[in-house]
Protein backbone atom coordinates (compact mmCIF):
# COMPACT_ATOMS: atom_id res chain seq x y z
CA UNK A 1 0.00 0.00 0.00
CA UNK A 2 1.22 3.42 -0.88
CA UNK A 3 2.08 5.68 1.99
CA UNK A 4 -0.07 8.92 1.79
CA UNK A 5 1.49 12.14 2.04
CA UNK A 6 -1.00 14.04 0.67
CA UNK A 7 -3.25 16.00 3.23
CA UNK A 8 -6.43 13.83 3.09
CA UNK A 9 -7.84 10.84 2.60
CA UNK A 10 -5.40 9.89 5.19
CA UNK A 11 -4.13 6.04 5.32
CA UNK A 12 -6.48 4.61 7.98
CA UNK A 13 -5.57 2.33 11.06
CA UNK A 14 -6.86 -1.20 10.73
CA UNK A 15 -9.34 -0.72 13.15
CA UNK A 16 -11.24 1.96 11.44
CA UNK A 17 -10.83 0.00 8.13
CA UNK A 18 -12.67 -2.81 9.24
CA UNK A 19 -14.87 -0.64 11.56
CA UNK A 20 -16.50 -0.51 7.90
CA UNK A 21 -17.93 -3.99 7.76
CA UNK A 22 -20.03 -3.62 10.67
CA UNK A 23 -23.47 -4.95 10.21
CA UNK A 24 -25.57 -3.05 7.61
CA UNK A 25 -28.28 -0.37 9.17
CA UNK A 26 -31.22 1.85 8.57
CA UNK A 27 -31.07 5.50 9.29
CA UNK A 28 -34.65 5.20 10.81
CA UNK A 29 -33.65 2.57 13.54
CA UNK A 30 -32.46 2.89 16.95
CA UNK A 31 -28.67 1.45 16.65
CA UNK A 32 -27.84 4.63 14.36
CA UNK A 33 -29.77 6.82 16.73
CA UNK A 34 -27.02 5.48 19.41
CA UNK A 35 -24.07 5.77 16.58
CA UNK A 36 -24.90 9.34 15.94
CA UNK A 37 -25.78 10.46 19.02
CA UNK A 38 -22.20 8.96 19.93
CA UNK A 39 -20.15 10.51 17.19
CA UNK A 40 -22.11 14.02 18.28
CA UNK A 41 -21.22 13.91 21.82
CA UNK A 42 -17.22 12.85 21.35
CA UNK A 43 -16.67 15.28 18.86
CA UNK A 44 -17.67 17.97 21.37
CA UNK A 45 -15.42 15.59 23.98
CA UNK A 46 -12.29 16.48 21.16
CA UNK A 47 -11.99 20.24 22.64
CA UNK A 48 -13.84 19.02 25.82
CA UNK A 49 -17.16 21.41 24.59
CA UNK A 50 -20.26 21.29 27.29
CA UNK A 51 -23.48 19.89 25.19
CA UNK A 52 -25.47 22.38 27.09
CA UNK A 53 -23.45 25.59 24.77
CA UNK A 54 -22.14 24.03 21.75
CA UNK A 55 -23.73 21.22 19.57
CA UNK A 56 -22.25 18.85 17.01
CA UNK A 57 -24.02 18.44 13.44
CA UNK A 58 -22.83 15.35 11.12
CA UNK A 59 -23.45 15.58 7.61
CA UNK A 60 -22.77 13.00 4.58
CA UNK A 61 -20.11 14.94 2.77
CA UNK A 62 -16.80 15.80 2.27
CA UNK A 63 -14.93 18.96 4.13
CA UNK A 64 -16.47 21.76 1.63
CA UNK A 65 -20.48 20.57 2.61
CA UNK A 66 -19.48 21.90 6.19
CA UNK A 67 -18.17 24.80 5.35
CA UNK A 68 -20.95 25.75 2.92
CA UNK A 69 -23.27 24.46 5.42
CA UNK A 70 -21.46 26.91 8.26
CA UNK A 71 -21.48 29.98 5.83
CA UNK A 72 -25.47 29.22 4.55
CA UNK A 73 -27.37 28.36 7.97
CA UNK A 74 -25.31 31.12 10.46
CA UNK A 75 -25.56 34.40 8.85
CA UNK A 76 -29.04 35.93 9.82
CA UNK A 77 -30.12 37.87 7.37
CA UNK A 78 -29.68 41.37 8.51
CA UNK A 79 -25.77 40.37 8.98
CA UNK A 80 -22.40 40.46 7.14
CA UNK A 81 -19.47 38.43 6.85
CA UNK A 82 -16.12 39.56 6.27
CA UNK A 83 -14.12 37.06 4.70
CA UNK A 84 -10.40 36.65 5.41
CA UNK A 85 -8.85 35.43 2.43
CA UNK A 86 -4.90 33.78 2.19
CA UNK A 87 -5.27 30.74 0.11
CA UNK A 88 -7.54 28.58 -1.73
CA UNK A 89 -10.33 27.48 0.98
CA UNK A 90 -10.74 31.21 2.11
CA UNK A 91 -11.46 31.77 -1.60
CA UNK A 92 -13.88 29.09 -1.55
CA UNK A 93 -15.74 30.62 1.46
CA UNK A 94 -16.13 33.69 -0.68
CA UNK A 95 -17.26 32.14 -3.73
CA UNK A 96 -20.10 29.65 -1.07
CA UNK A 97 -21.06 33.48 -0.38
CA UNK A 98 -21.28 35.10 -3.39
CA UNK A 99 -23.34 31.54 -4.88
CA UNK A 100 -25.90 32.31 -1.92
CA UNK A 101 -25.83 35.84 -2.23
CA UNK A 102 -24.61 36.63 1.32
CA UNK A 103 -24.15 40.25 2.54
CA UNK A 104 -20.07 40.06 2.77
CA UNK A 105 -16.75 41.23 2.10
CA UNK A 106 -13.33 40.06 1.44
CA UNK A 107 -10.35 41.36 2.96
CA UNK A 108 -7.79 39.27 0.56
CA UNK A 109 -4.29 38.75 0.78
CA UNK A 110 -1.83 36.65 -1.45
CA UNK A 111 -1.28 32.70 -0.95
CA UNK A 112 0.32 32.00 2.15
CA UNK A 113 0.91 35.67 3.12
CA UNK A 114 0.53 36.31 6.74
CA UNK A 115 -3.03 38.42 7.82
CA UNK A 116 -2.38 41.80 8.07
CA UNK A 117 -3.67 42.38 11.54
CA UNK A 118 -4.02 45.95 10.75
CA UNK A 119 -5.95 45.98 7.68
CA UNK A 120 -8.36 43.59 9.68
CA UNK A 121 -8.91 46.10 12.44
CA UNK A 122 -9.50 48.72 9.80
CA UNK A 123 -12.21 47.11 8.05
CA UNK A 124 -13.59 46.33 11.03
CA UNK A 125 -13.52 49.76 12.13
CA UNK A 126 -14.99 51.58 8.87
CA UNK A 127 -17.42 48.49 8.07
CA UNK A 128 -18.99 48.57 11.38
CA UNK A 129 -21.69 46.33 10.37
CA UNK A 130 -19.67 43.69 10.08
CA UNK A 131 -21.15 40.67 12.27
CA UNK A 132 -19.25 37.62 11.34
CA UNK A 133 -15.48 36.54 10.24
CA UNK A 134 -14.50 34.14 8.64
CA UNK A 135 -11.24 32.24 8.59
CA UNK A 136 -9.37 29.35 7.85
CA UNK A 137 -7.36 28.09 10.39
CA UNK A 138 -5.06 25.84 8.95
CA UNK A 139 -4.54 27.01 5.42
CA UNK A 140 -3.68 24.01 3.42
CA UNK A 141 -3.06 25.77 0.03
CA UNK A 142 0.47 26.74 2.14
CA UNK A 143 0.63 24.94 5.45
CA UNK A 144 0.00 28.41 6.94
CA UNK A 145 -1.49 27.92 10.51
CA UNK A 146 -3.36 31.41 10.67
CA UNK A 147 -3.21 32.80 14.01
CA UNK A 148 -7.16 33.00 15.57
CA UNK A 149 -5.55 34.28 19.07
CA UNK A 150 -4.85 37.30 17.31
CA UNK A 151 -7.67 37.85 14.72
CA UNK A 152 -9.85 37.17 17.55
CA UNK A 153 -8.48 39.61 20.00
CA UNK A 154 -8.87 41.94 16.79
CA UNK A 155 -12.35 41.08 16.17
CA UNK A 156 -13.00 41.55 20.31
CA UNK A 157 -12.49 44.97 20.25
CA UNK A 158 -15.48 45.76 17.67
CA UNK A 159 -17.91 44.35 19.76
CA UNK A 160 -19.47 41.02 19.53
CA UNK A 161 -18.01 40.14 15.58
CA UNK A 162 -18.98 36.27 15.69
CA UNK A 163 -15.91 34.03 14.15
CA UNK A 164 -16.42 31.30 11.78
CA UNK A 165 -13.80 28.77 11.37
CA UNK A 166 -12.63 26.70 8.47
CA UNK A 167 -11.07 23.66 10.76
CA UNK A 168 -11.21 21.15 8.13
CA UNK A 169 -7.79 20.35 8.32
CA UNK A 170 -6.54 21.36 11.19
CA UNK A 171 -9.24 20.03 14.08
CA UNK A 172 -7.59 17.20 16.19
CA UNK A 173 -4.19 18.31 15.90
CA UNK A 174 -4.10 21.94 16.58
CA UNK A 175 -5.34 24.09 18.91
CA UNK A 176 -8.69 25.69 19.21
CA UNK A 177 -10.27 27.36 21.83
CA UNK A 178 -13.61 27.71 21.11
CA UNK A 179 -14.83 29.93 24.10
CA UNK A 180 -11.59 32.07 24.11
CA UNK A 181 -11.75 33.29 20.65
CA UNK A 182 -15.33 33.67 20.75
CA UNK A 183 -15.84 31.18 18.19
CA UNK A 184 -19.40 30.62 16.74
CA UNK A 185 -19.09 27.90 14.62
CA UNK A 186 -16.17 25.67 13.35
CA UNK A 187 -16.81 23.11 10.19
CA UNK A 188 -14.27 20.21 9.48
CA UNK A 189 -14.50 16.89 8.12
CA UNK A 190 -14.10 12.96 8.91
CA UNK A 191 -11.42 12.25 6.84
CA UNK A 192 -7.98 14.37 7.89
CA UNK A 193 -6.08 14.70 11.45
CA UNK A 194 -9.16 12.68 12.83
CA UNK A 195 -8.52 9.34 10.74
CA UNK A 196 -11.94 8.41 9.56
CA UNK A 197 -12.90 7.61 6.37
CA UNK A 198 -14.07 10.51 3.69
CA UNK A 199 -17.89 10.85 3.00
CA UNK A 200 -18.74 12.69 7.07
CA UNK A 201 -18.10 15.88 7.97
CA UNK A 202 -19.46 18.00 10.66
CA UNK A 203 -20.16 21.76 12.35
CA UNK A 204 -19.79 22.33 15.31
CA UNK A 205 -22.01 25.53 16.39
CA UNK A 206 -22.67 28.04 19.84
CA UNK A 207 -26.23 27.20 20.58
CA UNK A 208 -26.95 30.59 21.37
CA UNK A 209 -25.67 31.35 16.91
CA UNK A 210 -28.58 28.96 16.46
CA UNK A 211 -31.29 30.98 18.04
CA UNK A 212 -30.38 34.18 16.17
CA UNK A 213 -31.18 32.47 13.27
CA UNK A 214 -34.76 32.72 13.93
CA UNK A 215 -36.41 34.93 11.61
CA UNK A 216 -34.03 33.89 8.61
CA UNK A 217 -35.85 31.88 5.53
CA UNK A 218 -33.35 28.42 5.06
CA UNK A 219 -30.39 29.57 2.25
CA UNK A 220 -30.05 25.84 1.56
CA UNK A 221 -32.24 22.78 1.65
CA UNK A 222 -29.63 20.13 1.83
CA UNK A 223 -26.79 21.62 4.05
CA UNK A 224 -29.36 23.44 6.52
CA UNK A 225 -27.47 23.24 9.32
CA UNK A 226 -30.72 24.40 11.78
CA UNK A 227 -33.19 21.45 10.26
CA UNK A 228 -29.92 18.82 10.84
CA UNK A 229 -29.86 20.08 14.29
CA UNK A 230 -33.22 20.20 14.72
CA UNK A 231 -33.30 16.61 13.71
CA UNK A 232 -30.21 15.06 15.09
CA UNK A 233 -30.96 16.75 18.69
CA UNK A 234 -34.41 14.88 18.15
CA UNK A 235 -32.96 11.56 17.71
CA UNK A 236 -33.34 11.98 14.00
CA UNK A 237 -31.76 12.60 10.79
CA UNK A 238 -33.45 15.22 7.76
CA UNK A 239 -31.70 12.90 5.04
CA UNK A 240 -30.23 9.03 4.49
CA UNK A 241 -26.73 9.61 6.06
CA UNK A 242 -23.58 7.52 4.77
CA UNK A 243 -23.60 4.58 7.58
CA UNK A 244 -20.24 3.32 6.88
CA UNK A 245 -18.40 6.45 7.18
CA UNK A 246 -20.35 7.36 10.76
CA UNK A 247 -18.91 3.74 11.91
CA UNK A 248 -15.50 5.01 10.84
CA UNK A 249 -15.61 7.84 12.14
CA UNK A 250 -16.74 6.57 15.28
CA UNK A 251 -13.67 4.14 15.96
CA UNK A 252 -11.79 7.09 14.61
CA UNK A 253 -12.70 9.11 17.68
CA UNK A 254 -12.42 6.40 19.72
CA UNK A 255 -8.94 5.91 18.67
CA UNK A 256 -8.12 9.55 19.03
CA UNK A 257 -9.19 9.80 22.97
CA UNK A 258 -7.30 6.26 23.76
CA UNK A 259 -4.05 7.80 22.25
CA UNK A 260 -4.18 10.81 24.10
CA UNK A 261 -6.37 12.87 22.14
CA UNK A 262 -5.39 16.16 20.29
CA UNK A 263 -2.14 17.10 22.01
CA UNK A 264 -1.22 13.80 21.42
CA UNK A 265 -1.59 13.86 17.58
CA UNK A 266 -0.01 17.23 17.81
CA UNK A 267 2.65 15.86 19.26
CA UNK A 268 3.14 13.42 16.74
CA UNK A 269 2.59 15.06 13.71
CA UNK A 270 5.15 17.88 14.72
CA UNK A 271 7.57 15.28 15.30
CA UNK A 272 7.08 13.62 11.82
CA UNK A 273 6.98 16.65 9.99
CA UNK A 274 9.78 18.41 11.92
CA UNK A 275 12.13 14.79 10.51
CA UNK A 276 11.24 15.99 7.07
CA UNK A 277 11.89 19.71 7.67
CA UNK A 278 15.79 18.61 9.05
CA UNK A 279 16.23 16.32 6.43
CA UNK A 280 15.15 18.60 3.73
CA UNK A 281 17.47 20.74 4.91
CA UNK A 282 20.76 18.79 4.26
CA UNK A 283 19.43 18.06 0.90
CA UNK A 284 19.12 21.77 0.07
CA UNK A 285 15.20 21.52 -0.28
CA UNK A 286 13.79 24.84 1.17
CA UNK A 287 10.60 25.14 3.19
CA UNK A 288 8.00 28.03 2.18
CA UNK A 289 7.40 29.01 5.67
CA UNK A 290 9.22 29.30 8.87
CA UNK A 291 8.06 26.29 11.13
CA UNK A 292 6.61 28.35 13.62
CA UNK A 293 4.30 29.65 10.99
CA UNK A 294 3.36 25.95 9.55
CA UNK A 295 0.92 24.18 10.97
CA UNK A 296 2.08 20.55 12.15
CA UNK A 297 -0.27 18.92 9.56
CA UNK A 298 1.27 19.98 5.98
CA UNK A 299 4.11 22.05 5.16
CA UNK A 300 5.08 22.93 1.80
CA UNK A 301 8.39 23.10 0.42
CA UNK A 302 9.57 24.42 -2.68
CA UNK A 303 10.72 21.98 -5.80
CA UNK A 304 14.65 21.00 -5.65
CA UNK A 305 15.94 22.88 -8.99
CA UNK A 306 15.71 21.17 -11.83
CA UNK A 307 13.23 18.40 -10.74
CA UNK A 308 10.02 18.81 -12.37
CA UNK A 309 7.03 18.28 -9.55
CA UNK A 310 5.65 15.40 -12.30
CA UNK A 311 9.23 13.68 -12.14
CA UNK A 312 9.53 13.68 -8.56
CA UNK A 313 5.71 12.79 -7.87
CA UNK A 314 5.94 9.71 -10.34
CA UNK A 315 9.56 8.36 -9.01
CA UNK A 316 8.80 8.55 -5.43
CA UNK A 317 5.08 6.73 -6.61
CA UNK A 318 7.29 4.10 -7.88
CA UNK A 319 8.99 3.53 -4.10
CA UNK A 320 5.54 3.73 -2.62
CA UNK A 321 4.87 7.34 -1.69
CA UNK A 322 2.25 9.72 -2.40
CA UNK A 323 3.57 13.89 -2.57
CA UNK A 324 0.87 16.47 -2.58
CA UNK A 325 1.22 19.22 -5.86
CA UNK A 326 1.37 23.11 -5.23
CA UNK A 327 -2.62 24.30 -6.45
CA UNK A 328 -3.39 26.85 -9.28
CA UNK A 329 -0.16 29.17 -9.89
CA UNK A 330 2.12 27.50 -7.03
CA UNK A 331 1.94 23.68 -9.03
CA UNK A 332 5.37 24.78 -10.77
CA UNK A 333 7.25 25.80 -8.08
CA UNK A 334 6.26 24.04 -5.07
CA UNK A 335 5.36 20.44 -3.53
CA UNK A 336 3.48 19.45 -0.19
CA UNK A 337 4.21 17.00 2.44
CA UNK A 338 1.45 16.16 5.23
CA UNK A 339 2.14 13.74 7.91
CA UNK A 340 -1.54 13.18 9.13
CA UNK A 341 -2.95 8.62 9.16
CA UNK A 342 -1.35 5.95 10.30
CA UNK A 343 1.96 7.06 9.74
CA UNK A 344 4.76 6.57 11.92
CA UNK A 345 8.50 7.34 12.28
CA UNK A 346 9.92 4.56 9.86
CA UNK A 347 7.31 5.55 7.39
CA UNK A 348 8.66 8.77 6.91
CA UNK A 349 12.56 7.86 7.39
CA UNK A 350 11.81 5.63 3.92
CA UNK A 351 10.28 8.34 2.47
CA UNK A 352 13.21 10.64 3.27
CA UNK A 353 15.66 7.71 1.90
CA UNK A 354 13.49 7.54 -1.43
CA UNK A 355 14.09 11.44 -1.98
CA UNK A 356 17.20 11.88 -1.12
CA UNK A 357 18.39 9.62 -4.57
CA UNK A 358 16.55 11.67 -6.60
CA UNK A 359 17.72 14.56 -5.63
CA UNK A 360 21.49 14.12 -4.42
C1 LIG B 1 -8.70 24.03 4.98
C2 LIG B 1 -9.57 23.23 4.06
N1 LIG B 1 -10.85 23.60 3.90
C3 LIG B 1 -11.68 22.92 3.10
C4 LIG B 1 -11.25 21.82 2.40
C5 LIG B 1 -12.20 21.10 1.49
O1 LIG B 1 -12.41 19.82 1.92
P1 LIG B 1 -13.03 18.70 0.94
O2 LIG B 1 -12.05 18.53 -0.18
O3 LIG B 1 -13.10 17.52 1.87
O4 LIG B 1 -14.35 19.17 0.50
C6 LIG B 1 -9.92 21.40 2.51
C7 LIG B 1 -9.44 20.25 1.75
O5 LIG B 1 -8.27 19.95 1.70
C8 LIG B 1 -9.07 22.12 3.38
O6 LIG B 1 -7.80 21.75 3.54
Amino acid sequence: MNILLNPGPVLLTKRVRESLLKPDLCHRESEFVELQNKIRSKLLDVYKLSAEKWAAVIFTGSGTSAMESMITSLIPMHGKLLIIENGVYGERMTKIAKIHDINHIVLHHEWGEEINLDNLNNELQYHDEISHVAIVHHETTTGRLNNIEKIASVCKKHGDISLLVDAVSSFGAEELKFNEWNITACASTANKCLHGVPGASFVIANRDAVSSMSATPARTLYLNFIDYLDAQDNNKTPFTQSIQTFYALHEALEELFEQGGWKNRQKKYQNLIGLVRTEFENLKIKPCLKRNESSCVLNSFYLPKEISYQKLHDELKKDGFIIYAGQGGLKKSFFRISCMGDIFEDDIKRFLSAIKKIVV
